[in-house]
């Protein structure tokens, strides 16, 4: 396995790419309303991201058909765009993205709600994108990765929620996918020694309920196998002496 460390013009690249991204993950979000299709969203994210030059990192990645996953109340993550899924007052929604600038990757998941939701629905997107904040915090030269992955899951859990196993952050930069694969759960080595330049995609995904999830039959769309509510959030972030630097933000 190796990680590569990315060159100050490698960075250059990565925080253009994740500022884009960001900008469009703003915009996505104030169209969430009742009455929206999932399909709109994507439309809208792909023009803003192809607005700026950049190429959608997810369309057509290992033969997803959209560009933007947006994966709804149970629906973990990879649910796949849809003119026939109306968003309605109440739902969470899942967005991620990825962008292409120059050859080089961002790839950022935000949840939201639509309209007015209930308050254990807003505890969880509270909760959920506090567990990266807590991860990150350990993402700094010299620490390892389960630093990160296992307070990510302490967190979650002393709230009650499942720590969903099946898919995991990862490496990332001139691939969307490069090593090392990041988990959001404790393993039993404590992972490779992080060191300034890595790029990491840190990306909880937290259950309500249970953490075990299946796949629908369009082999994409993840959803909890209890049918409680999912969230998910992700920053792409590099590792510096001092501590991360968020590259998907504005
Ligand atoms: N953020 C997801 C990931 O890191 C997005 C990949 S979805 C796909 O795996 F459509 F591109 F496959
Ligand atoms: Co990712």
């Amino acid at each position: 396995m190796s990680v590569s460390i990315k060159s100050e013009r490698e960075l250059g690249l990565m925080r253009e790419a994740g500022r884009i991204l960001a900008i469009t993950h703003d915009e996505m979000e104030k169209a969430l309303k009742p009455g929206v299709s999932t399909w709109e969203i994507d439309r809208l994210g792909e023009e803003i991201i192809r607005g700026y030059g950049c190429i959608p990192s997810f369309k057509n990645y290992r033969g997803y058909p959209a560009s933007i996953c947006i994966s709804v109340n149970n629906e973990v993550v990879h649910g796949i765009p849809s003119k026939k899924r109306i968003l309605k007052e109440g739902d969470i929604v899942s967005l991620d993205a990825g962008v292409i600038y120059k050859g080089y990757h961002s790839d950022a998941a935000r949840t939201h709600g639509v309209g007015r939701i209930s308050s254990e629905a807003s505890q969880l997107i509270q909760v959920t994108k506090e567990c990266f904040f807590e991860g990150i915090k350990y993402a700094k030269t010299g620490n390892h990765l389960n630093d990160i992955s296992s307070a990510i899951q302490a967190y979650a859990e002393s709230f009650g929620y499942g720590v969903v196993r099946d898919l995991v952050g990862h490496g990332i930069g001139s691939h969307l996918h490069e090593d090392p694969e990041v988990p959001n759960f404790a393993t039993k080595r404590k992972g490779i020694k992080l060191r300034p330049g890595m790029t990491l995609a840190v990306e909880p995904m937290i259950n309500a309920g249970q953490y075990s999830v299946k796949w629908l039959d369009d082999d994409w769309t993840v959803i909890t196998e209890d049918g409680s509510l999912s969230a998910h959030y992700e920053n792409t972030i590099l590792i510096t002496e001092e501590g991360p630097e968020i590259l998907s933000k504005v």
